[in-house]
């Protein structure tokens, strides 16, 4: 029989933690956005600032803001956080955007893990807002992400950050770990994900939690998209669309359930990327482009 000192911690721990949801999170195409195990609504697709000047940064946000996109992803470590806070005020300024239609999202380093309280106060004063729409820990560190994991759920308290998440868990454990150290179910996971390397054991693991997947690296990266564009089978389903292996990859992720963020410094490509909403990928083209994957990663991190 258990005793009461065991169901009164066990209905602590219920208090603690809240229900599992039971499925992944829904993307409302009409919309544009799906809502967060936080309650938060976020923008399916979105503009990455990895390796941007601080001049490309700003101007890709702005030009970004001005082709529809709502979400824009930065990081601490990109060095843009504060070009993308100009580009932002350019927008607003204009009329184009006002700061609540704008999703930001930005990363915690690993060497600021163990300052993660100043380090979510510096990354608000660059990119000159008074809270951030979601900010992720951007990779797994496992002697000290559960630190930097417990300062965000303090700054959510504090309302500094509406969302918080990971980038880099690539291990249902290393996950589970953070999980369930941690109180505040991660809202997001952002890993490397593309018709290469689909992220289906991550995607289906973290379901449970109603956390939704991003892809990083959603067209291979920088000087591999040659590979993906040039894939007969995305070339072909881009043909039958008249539309480019930029959009068909872009349009896959969103209708595969992922939120993407491809990089450009490229005013045309940036509006490109945006008109993918006109067009559908049949059920056999989705399972054409489910076929692609190899488990090959481009990057080495
Ligand atoms: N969490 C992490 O560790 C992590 C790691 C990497 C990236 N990320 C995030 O994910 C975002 C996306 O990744 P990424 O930018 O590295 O790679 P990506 O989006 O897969 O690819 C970027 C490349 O695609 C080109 N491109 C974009 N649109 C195009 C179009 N319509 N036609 C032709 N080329 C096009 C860009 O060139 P142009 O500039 O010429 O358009 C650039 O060379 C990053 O910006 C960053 O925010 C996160």
């Amino acid at each position: 029989m258990k005793s009461i000192l065991t169901v009164m911690l066990a209905a602590m721990l219920m208090l603690a933690q809240p229900a599992l949801a039971e499925s992944y999170p829904e993307f409302n195409f009409e919309t544009r956005t799906v809502t967060l195990n936080s309650g938060y609504e976020m923008p399916v697709l979105g503009l990455g600032m990895f390796s941007l000047s601080d001049s490309e940064a700003e101007n890709s946000t702005y030009w970004a803001l001005k082709a529809g996109f709502r979400l824009i992803d930065t990081a601490r470590i990109y060095g843009n956080e504060a070009a993308v806070g100009r580009g932002l005020r350019r927008a607003i300024d204009e009329g184009i955007v006002t700061r609540e239609e704008v999703f930001i999202t930005t990363k915690m380093w690993t060497s600021d893990f163990s300052n993660g309280d100043a380090a979510i106060d510096a990354s608000l004063q660059r990119l000159g807002v008074d809270y951030i729409d979601l900010m992720i820990l951007h990779h797994s560190q496992p002697h000290n992400d559960v630190d930097a994991y417990q300062a965000m759920e303090r700054a959510v308290a504090a309302g500094k950050l509406r969302s918080i998440g990971l980038s880099n868990y690539y291990e249902p454990e290393d996950f589970d770990r953070v999980v369930n150290a941690t109180t505040i179910r991660p809202a997001l996971l952002q890993n490397e994900t593309h018709p290469y390397h689909q992220s289906g054991e991550m995607k289906a693991h973290i379901a449970q939690y109603g956390t939704v997947l991003e892809s990083w690296f959603p067209l291979g990266g920088r000087g591999n998209t040659r590979t993906l564009f040039n894939d007969p089978v995305i070339a072909g389903v881009a043909q039958a669309h008249g539309v480019s292996s930029a959009q068909v990859i872009i349009r896959w992720h969103l209708q595969a359930g992922n939120i993407c963020i491809p990089g450009s410094s490229n005013e045309q490509h940036i509006i490109e990327d945006y008109d993918v909403w006109d067009f559908e990928l049949t059920d056999e083209e989705m399972a054409q482009m489910e076929a692609l994957e190899r488990d090959e990663r481009f990057a080495d991190y």
